[in-house]
């Protein structure tokens, strides 16, 4: 069967997360992806927070499947030319070194252009132009700037990043939709184009309810957050919910940490809901028979629900609504997930064999493209397609012995 990008070669020179990312999914849709890893080293994400000794950690593995590894050390002038034979013959070039960090070994916009001019060059980078344009940065880095941090934990607690990863995986994701849409363009210019992403951009799209309420607040108190006061910026809004239908984490029984289940008030779950909880007095009161009547008392609403909940497994709860159409949803640990079978049976996770590693669970492919099915590999070893790919790029066994004698790669 053929793939979506079948036929897309990608020359990968991203680390960590955020790039790898993007790659990641790209290979997913059928791109050959041929990630560079400086010799020795490779990806520090190899060699971080390892569960097994000597083997590719975790981080890497689980960002880095479906790929090629080729090690090139990119100061020297063997490696030049080889990144240099790579460019003319890939589609899209990838990375998300810090700001300066290729211009310095030559590899400018302009260098790639003159290279090959229908090459995509894809940059994520910390920040986008401006006075932060120069500084490296992190995911938490990038959600404390992008909005997120500020808006998010509890009125009396301190800013609080996410666990999502919305500033490198995000960024990933964003990184991807603009080398699609260039991909799609050249089909009808012949050109290239470059694409380029910031991670604080990013999260503040993903931030952009808060945005909303930003504006919103410059005219007054927002009814559907549970706090008591308010200044003149977007509070952190606990566990309120951020669209138009109020929505809180209630306790279940038997009270352990992730004991609570998410429920959501759309209008015409209030009755269902008030039958259900044993309050069948409350669906027609004035004070909550309409939404706008239980804006003002959001809080109240909630601790109803939650005295039955409270009585109730958070699966028991679910359960219960979802036969009625309330929205809700139990909190699931990640240990929950990890041993949910029917994750693996739709490929969502995935079991990996892996050489140095043994197996190990892969988070798989969530766009689903019926005529292009991804088909998860594990990830590379440091370096295992080096040769393979300078023999493709013309390099004899004699060429080859004097790059690796030389340390160009
Ligand atoms: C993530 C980040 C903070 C890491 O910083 P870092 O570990 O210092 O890595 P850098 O990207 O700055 O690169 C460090 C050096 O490694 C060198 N290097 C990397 N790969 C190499 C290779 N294959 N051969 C030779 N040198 C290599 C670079 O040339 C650079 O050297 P220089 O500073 O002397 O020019 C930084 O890359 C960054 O801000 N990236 C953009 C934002 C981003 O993506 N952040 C999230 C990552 S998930």
């Amino acid at each position: 069967m053929s793939t979506a990008l079948e036929g897309v070669r990608i020359l990968d020179l991203g680390h960590v997360q955020a790039a790898p990312t993007a790659t990641q999914l790209l290979a997913w849709m059928g791109a050959d992806v041929i990630k560079v890893e400086m010799p020795g080293r490779g990806d520090i994400t190899r060699g971080q927070l390892r569960d097994v000794k000597g083997a590719d950690s975790l981080y890497f593995t689980m960002l880095n499947s479906n790929k090629r590894s080729i090690t090139i050390n990119l100061k020297s002038p063997g490696g030049k030319k080889i990144l240099e034979e790579l460019a003319r013959r890939c589609d899209v070039v990838v990375e998300n070194f810090g700001p300066g960090v290729l211009d310095r070994q030559g590899f400018t916009w302009a260098r790639f252009q003159e290279l090959n001019p229908r090459i995509i060059y894809a940059s994520i980078k910390g920040f986008g132009p401006g006075r932060y344009a120069d500084f490296k940065a992190y995911e938490n880095v990038a959600q404390c700037m992008g909005g997120a941090a500020s808006t998010t934990g509890w009125d009396d607690g301190p800013p609080t990043v996410t666990g999502a990863q919305i500033g490198d995986s995000g960024t990933g994701v964003h990184l991807v939709s603009g080398i699609l849409a260039a991909l799609f363009q050249r089909e009808r210019t012949g050109k290239g184009q470059r694409v380029e992403v910031a991670m604080t951009d990013s999260v503040l799209n993903l931030s952009r309810v808060k945005m909303r309420d930003q504006q919103r607040i410059m005219k007054g108190p927002l009814p559907e957050y549970p706090n008591k006061e308010f200044g003149d910026s977007v509070p952190r809004a606990g566990n309120a919910s951020g669209g138009g239908q109020p929505g809180s984490a209630l306790r279940c029984a038997p009270g352990g940490p992730n004991d609570y289940v998410y429920v959501i008030i759309q209008p015409p779950s209030w009755a269902p809901l008030m039958k259900i909880v044993g309050r069948e007095e409350l669906i027609d009161d004035p004070h909550y028979a309409t939404p706008e009547a239980r804006l003002s008392h959001i809080p109240e609403c909630f601790s109803i629900i939650e005295q039955w909940t409270m009585s109730k497994t958070k699966f028991e709860v679910m359960d219960a609504l979802n036969p009625v159409d309330v929205p809700c949803g139990p909190i699931l640990s990640m240990k929950d997930i990890f041993e949910d079978r029917e994750l693996y049976e739709r490929g969502l996770l995935t079991e990996l064999d892996h050489p140095t590693r043994g197996r190990y669970v892969q988070v798989g492919m969530p766009i689903k493209l019926s005529d292009s099915p991804a088909d998860i590999k594990r990830s590379p070893l440091l370096g295992e397609h080096t040769d393979e790919v300078l023999s493709w790029l013309g390099y004899g066994d004699g060429d080859v012995k004097k790059l690796h004698d030389d340390g160009a790669v």
